[in-house]
């Protein structure tokens, strides 16, 4: 079984697929989180984002690896470290170069060829897996999603503000749409959940009957 799960960041992708993969005993693929170790190699290199062959080669070089559903760069679990304000800058520029996504794309389809999966992203259901057995797509509003991303963090370690976080998710947004290839679109065969004003179990549930319906 192939599940894609497409939205905006901040939507509750991760969160819901997570559930959804533990409900199915199926595994979960979240790929923002392997463009992200991308980013994070970019910058401890001090790699050039916008330059194909540095951030291919620092990707490939990466080793990307899933261990107990946490992202691991060879070897190291980087869990925390993709997850900052820095990466979150960078990650949309180095994820609109074609030839990174090229490979991606590969990986992620590697993976669910041996595996019965849900994978959660922004081409999933256009791209990556256009044959999945389901298609969803997670949408909130922009005050929603941030309010959310806000609260993920009790103790507001990266010092930013609620507007920071809203602005942060605005720009992400707007390159992740606007980029050529892999763009974040609804496929046209996706079902869309605004979970603006529900809570997760609700999705979850939601998503369960739809794919024993
Ligand atoms: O899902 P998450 O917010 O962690 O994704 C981080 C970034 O990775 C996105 O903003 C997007 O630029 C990129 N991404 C992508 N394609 C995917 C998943 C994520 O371009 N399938």
């Amino acid at each position: 079984m192939k599940i894609a799960i497409d939205g905006p960041a901040g939507a509750g992708k991760s969160t819901i697929a997570k559930l959804v993969a533990a409900a199915l005993g199926i595994d979960y693929l979240d790929t923002g989180a392997m463009y992200r170790a991308v980013a994070l190699q970019v910058l401890k290199g001090d790699k050039d984002p916008e330059d194909p062959v540095q951030v291919l080669e620092t990707a490939k070089k990466a080793e990307i690896s899933f261990m107990n559903n946490q992202i691991c760069v060879q070897g190291e679990n980087v869990g925390e470290a993709i997850r900052t304000p820095q990466v979150n800058r960078l990650v949309s520029k180095v994820a609109k170069i074609p030839e990174l996504r090229e490979w991606m794309v590969e990986k992620q389809r590697e993976i669910s060829r041996t595996n019965d999966v849900i994978m959660d992203g922004r081409d999933i259901g256009s791209v990556v897996l256009p044959d999945a057995d389901h298609k969803f797509y997670l949408d909130a509003s922009i005050d929603i999603r941030a309010r959310r991303r806000y609260d993920e963090q009790p103790e507001n370690k990266d010092g930013q503000s609620l507007e920071d976080i809203k602005e942060d998710i605005r720009r992400r947004d707007a390159e992740d749409r606007n980029r050529l290839v892999g763009p974040l679109t609804i496929a046209h065969d996706a079902i869309v959940i605004d979970t603006s004003h529900m809570g997760v179990d609700e999705v979850v549930a939601m998503i369960l009957k739809r794919i024993k319906e």
